[in-house]
């Protein structure tokens, strides 16, 4: 529970493409909370490893990379692809990886920038590791093909061809896969958590939800 110092922490988690991202940001500029999409994090170490040669899934190779984080270009538009979403996966399975970005996370939580009232973190791990204590945890989910669907849009416009899409939808599925199964923090739900499915749902929809659940934890807290 938050006290009267501490800012509001909303923790949402969720596999890839669930939504959880715009949902994130379109409650941060609401709430005028900071955002920090922790997925950035474990992509920046991925690409940077892949740029310097190294493996993924090596763990020196990989930590090496994280420790350089604080100097890595978060706005690479690279970033953002299905491949470094694949490579950020690997590296992610790392427990000294994950170990080396969890107090930059925490803090961020704890002390969010611009002196905002609150924080509001997306990823895997945030309302069972990063945050357990968050004021509002919501586990954002939808189907694979669905989410393979905006994927597909969001990289290649309305004109991409099966091939494409079956190759997102190939890298989602080894991606769930990989972020469900691992054993350092893998993806789930915390037990405290509100599932919200976006698979028919529009974002405006998902987005009233969160924030009806919102000012209900609020009235209680
Ligand atoms: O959310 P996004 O798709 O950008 O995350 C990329 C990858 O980073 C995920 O597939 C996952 O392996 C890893 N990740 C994680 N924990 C987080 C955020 C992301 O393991 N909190």
């Amino acid at each position: 529970m938050s006290t009267m110092n501490a800012p509001v922490i909303i923790a949402v988690d969720g596999p890839a493409a669930s939504g959880k991202g715009t949902l994130a940001r379109k409650l941060a500029a609401h709430l005028d909370y900071a955002y920090l999409d922790t997925g950035s994090l474990y992509r920046a170490v991925g690409l940077q490893v892949f740029r310097a040669g190294g493996d993924p899934e090596n763990e020196q190779d990989a930590l090496k990379a994280a420790e350089k984080l604080p100097d890595i270009d978060l706005s690479d538009p690279e970033l953002k692809s299905e491949s470094t979403g694949g490579l950020a996966s690997k590296v992610a399975a790392i427990p000294s990886v994950r170990a080396c970005l969890l107090d930059f996370q925490r803090n961020f939580a704890r002390n969010p920038p611009g002196a905002k009232a609150g924080a509001i973190l997306d990823g895997r791990d945030i309302g069972t590791v990063v945050c357990p204590d968050a004021t509002l945890k919501l586990f954002i989910i939808a189907d694979v093909e669905t989410r393979a669907k905006r994927r597909v849009l969001e990289q290649y416009g309305t004109g991409a061809s099966d091939l494409e899409f079956q190759a997102i939808l190939d890298d989602l599925i080894q991606r769930d896969s990989r972020d469900t199964n691992r054993a350092s923090s893998p993806l789930k739900a915390a037990k405290n958590a509100h599932l919200l499915d976006t698979t028919n749902s529009d974002i405006e929809a998902v987005f009233e939800q969160a924030l009806a659940l919102f000012s209900n934890r609020m009235a209680k807290a």
